[in-house]
């Protein structure tokens, strides 16, 4: 099972603030859609309360030291690993974490691939991604996506996976 991450990041690497996305971005948001569609995904409790609802055509994991009673298509998990392991067990072959900072500072060292949008401003977050050591990424793809009336700044969609996985390929 392929552990990815998917997130948006402003120019500081912040992802979040008060708790919402603090920027309306539609081309990231169809992207989000595509490429987790049919999957599961992992979300700390505070990215799910800030989503309010389980998004249609995939299985949300919630993480939460707490037990609590979830909305039909969510399942909750009491550790990160906890919830990999369900993913697992259900055979999935791809499974996204979603956020938010806590969730992906726990995930970053077991995943192979991250979805990365880098947004084009400073957002003035209070929430933010842990920061990536570029030696250990290897990027595969890149691409730009300029303002408009949908998207409130330019961005940038990156694919990026770790370098040890891609020489596991060559050999
Ligand atoms: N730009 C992006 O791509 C993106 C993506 C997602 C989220 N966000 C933003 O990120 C912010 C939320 O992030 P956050 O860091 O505040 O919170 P979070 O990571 O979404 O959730 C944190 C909560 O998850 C649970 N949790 C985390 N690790 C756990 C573990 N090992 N075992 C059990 N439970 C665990 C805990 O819930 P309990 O307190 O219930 O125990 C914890 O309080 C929001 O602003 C959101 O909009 C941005």
């Amino acid at each position: 099972m392929i552990i990815s991450m998917i997130a948006a990041i402003d120019q500081a690497g912040g992802i979040g603030v008060e708790n919402r996305l603090p920027w309306r971005l539609s081309a990231d948001l169809q992207r989000f859609k595509q490429l987790t569609w049919g999957h599961h995904l992992v979300a700390g409790r505070k990215t799910f309360a800030s989503i309010g609802r389980p998004l249609p055509g995939r299985i949300m994991l919630v993480i939460s030291r707490y037990p609590q009673n979830l909305p039909p298509g969510c399942l909750p998990a009491d550790s990160l690993e906890a919830a990999l392991d369900i993913c697992a067990v259900h055979g999935e072959s791809e499974v996204f974490i979603i956020g938010g900072g806590e969730v992906f500072r726990q995930a970053l060292p077991l995943a192979r691939r991250i979805y990365l949008t880098s947004v084009h401003t400073f957002a003035h977050c209070d929430t933010f991604f842990p920061p990536i050591t570029p030696g250990e990424w290897w990027l595969l793809e890149e691409h730009f996506i300029p303002a408009d009336e949908k998207n409130e700044y330019p961005s940038t969609f990156r694919i990026l996976e770790r370098a040890e996985v891609n020489l596991e390929h060559i050999v």
